[in-house]
């Protein structure tokens, strides 16, 4: 399909709340073809056709399927699902931001949560259990260490919260500037050759990083045993960051204190589909709070995303350059 200007600009999207809300705010030169997954028969008919790919995952077999592609669009920050080699000659990738608000809440309603033992108090208030008013008091942020590992915008947002709840903040990342450091109000910086110190000395570990060769298991075995007995880990950033089994030890065990994970290593394909988020039974510990990759998942960041998103359909149809490119040549005019 053309989209020289004055005809409609088609593009395939899973169908859920994403194409739902996008349907809402797109022009009448946009067709949206929503299609079950972008696995389904049906993207067959119309992948060929499309000019863009709104999906956060892509492959070999769907890619060959969508020679005419312009636009790959993600509708989250995530690229690793996208397989970079088998993008058609003529697209290129778009992330999306927006979230870092979203998620920098989520980590700390998670980490007051934790300290507080949030769901064990509300489990046994519930069955007439008052037990928690005589047992050891619950702890605060003020005072504790949070340790950042990366400092992108969600770890910037979460050491500007940090302060405002009197936490002292060290922070891993791989520019380790102080005069960077100094701007963000974080007390210690240094790469990730430091890893193992600040793992020591953290109340609180924030994972900030993306997925990549680079960060795969970055979080294992040796680095839970380095970790405070009373200390706990956020994960916000992808499951694989952390080692599924270690990290299952780690809890089990009572390694750590806790953790909070809203990034798994079992994704169910369709909406509907129940699928455990780990071949391990997380979901048996009491230490542990589990969500389904929500954390970036509000109001604020959807606007954000959805707007951006729209912003490059309409780029796509008059050929200005592209919001956000993180693969591929047509460049864009801004990449925050
Ligand atoms: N759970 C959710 O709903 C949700 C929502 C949004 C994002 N996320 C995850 O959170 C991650 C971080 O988000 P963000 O907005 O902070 O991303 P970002 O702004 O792109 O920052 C990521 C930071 O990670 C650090 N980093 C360390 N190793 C890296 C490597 N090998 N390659 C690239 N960066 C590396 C970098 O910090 P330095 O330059 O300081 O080293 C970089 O700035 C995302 O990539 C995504 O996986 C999850």
């Amino acid at each position: 399909m053309s989209s020289d200007s004055g005809s409609k600009v088609h593009v395939v999207i899973q169908q859920g709340m994403v194409a739902d809300l996008l349907r809402s705010k797109l022009d009448d030169d946009v067709e949206l073809h929503a299609v079950p997954t972008i696995d389904s028969g049906e993207v067959e008919e119309v992948l060929p056709e499309a000019d863009a790919l709104i999906s956060n995952r892509i492959t070999a077999e769907i890619a060959s399927n969508a020679l005419g592609l312009r636009l790959i669009q993600t509708t989250g920050i995530g690229t690793d699902a996208i397989e970079l080699t088998s993008v058609p000659a003529g697209a290129v990738v778009c992330n999306v931001r927006g979230h870092e608000n979203a998620v920098t809440e989520y980590a700390f309603m998670v980490m007051l949560a934790l300290l507080r033992d949030l769901p064990g108090l509300e489990r046994r208030i519930r069955s007439g259990d008052w037990s928690d008013r005589n047992a050891a008091p619950k702890l605060e942020l003020r005072g504790r260490t949070l340790g950042l590992i990366g400092l992108g915008s969600i770890g910037r947002e979460a050491a500007r919260l940090a302060h405002a709840f009197g936490m002292s903040v060290s922070a891993i990342t791989r520019h380790p500037d102080p005069e960077r450091a100094r701007e963000l109000g974080i007390d210690q910086v240094a790469g990730f050759d430091h890893l193992h110190d600040l793992l020591r000395e953290a109340d609180i570990v924030l994972l900030a990083v993306p997925s990549s060769e680079e960060t795969r298991n970055l979080i294992g075995e040796r680095e839970f045993e380095l970790m405070k007995p009373d200390s706990f880990l956020v994960n916000v950033a992808r499951g694989n960051v952390v080692d599924e089994a270690a990290l299952y030890r780690a809890l089990s065990e009572k390694q750590i204190a806790g953790a909070g994970i809203d990034v798994w290593y079992q994704y169910p394909t369709s909406a509907s589909a129940q699928v455990l988020p780990s071949r391990h039974p997380f979901h048996e510990l009491d230490n542990v709070i589990m969500t389904p990759h929500i954390a970036g998942w509000t109001d604020g960041t959807t606007n954000a995303r959805l707007d951006q998103i729209v912003e490059n359909l309409r780029r796509l149809k008059t050929g200005e350059a592209f919001l956000n490119v993180v693969f591929g040549n047509r460049s864009g005019a801004s990449s925050d």
